[in-house]
């Protein structure tokens, strides 16, 4: 068989459908001419983190941190809320690996779980490319950035992290103790992940995205696992793909960087800048008992607990979430 025509055809077919279903079928209705600015800030180590601004920048900063896979677009729908961008200055970013952010690689599949992963990226070599530090880092590059623009002295900067974002956010504070953060807000947040069992109905997920060969089919099974119960009630196939096709993007030095242990437990402790708690009831990512137990931890929390509600809280409950953010922001 002409295996080069057979192949030739079907890409032909491909093509020609593709082409009419993209002209047919807008996925996203958020209008492209929304007055973001994007750009780029050098983080860790050489790494180029893609950051979007938009807003009042004269008004209270706020930064908007994602979660564990995603990439910055997981907040459009506070990005395109006229309440959010008319009264605030926005700024959010693709984590390192994510998005339009450098992927750093080890360029090599010898992959083992007992090692950490390493990169040699800008002649620098990281134990783990994804640790918290070099995360913390980019967002420090960011912050820098935005501080040679705006006076900080005038204005507040309010840090929002969606699960994974906010040891991130909370990590940067740890790091970066000269910088005066305002407000934090914990979306469905961690503040660690040692001393705690993943529900059971995730774990095969989470172990497929891990698996030390990197088999295709099994990372991919794992992440659609993963973000059909990242909600309480399921989430639309646009929405379910939008998330996926953002995840597959992440490196498998990325994906494994979940399992380092780490607890700002500590740090969380002393830190008494007002810090929201919002938590979905339904969390099976991060469950019930750890949202209360990092609220438990603060000194000047306030917490909010959504009904019906799981992990993915950005999407599930848009205008309460949003009107929650700008109460608590407008009250800093
Ligand atoms: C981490 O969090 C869990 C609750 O999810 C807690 O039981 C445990 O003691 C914490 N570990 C550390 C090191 O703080």
């Amino acid at each position: 068989m002409n295996l080069f025509k057979l192949f030739s055809g079907f890409i032909f077919a491909f093509l020609a459908i593709s082409a009419v279903t993209v002209a047919q079928i807008p996925l996203y209705t958020f209008p492209i001419d929304d007055g973001t600015k994007s750009y780029y800030v050098t983080g860790g180590n050489g790494v180029k983190i893609f950051v979007d601004e938009k807003g009042d920048p004269s008004k209270t900063t706020i930064i908007f941190s994602s979660g564990f896979l995603t990439s910055r677009t997981s907040w459009d729908p506070q990005w395109f809320d006229p309440e959010l961008y008319e009264n605030f200055h926005l700024v959010r970013y693709d984590f390192r690996g994510m998005g339009n952010s450098d992927k750093p690689t080890t360029n090599s599949h010898s992959i083992d779980l007992n090692t950490v992963p390493s990169t040699t990226y800008m002649g620098n070599t990281d134990a783990n490319p994804y640790s918290l530090d070099l995360k913390s880092a980019d967002l420090f590059a960011l912050i820098n950035k935005l501080s040679s623009e705006y006076d900080f002295k005038e204005k507040k900067i309010v840090l929002v992290g969606w699960s994974t974002g906010t040891p991130v956010s909370l990590n940067f504070m740890k790091n970066y103790p000269d910088i005066k953060i305002d407000g934090l807000v914990s979306v469905a947040g961690f503040v660690n992940n040692t001393g705690r069992e993943l529900n059971e109905k995730v774990v095969p997920y989470f172990l497929n995205i891990v698996n030390p060969q990197d088999n295709f089919g099994e990372v991919i099974s794992g992440l659609d696992g993963i973000y059909r119960s990242t909600s309480f009630k399921p989430l639309s196939d646009e929405l379910h793909a939008f998330f996926l096709g953002n995840s597959v993007t992440a490196p498998y030095e990325y994906r494994v960087s979940a399992v380092v242990p780490y607890s700002l437990t500590e740090f969380y402790s002393t830190l008494n800048i007002p810090t929201l708690h919002i938590i979905g009831e339904q969390d099976i990512i991060t469950d019930m008992e750890h949202s209360l137990y990092f609220a438990s931890l603060g000194q000047n929390v306030e917490t909010i607990i959504y009904k019906d509600v799981g992990h993915c809280i950005l999407w599930e409950n848009i205008k309460e979430f949003n009107k929650d953010l700008i109460n608590f922001v407008n009250k800093i």
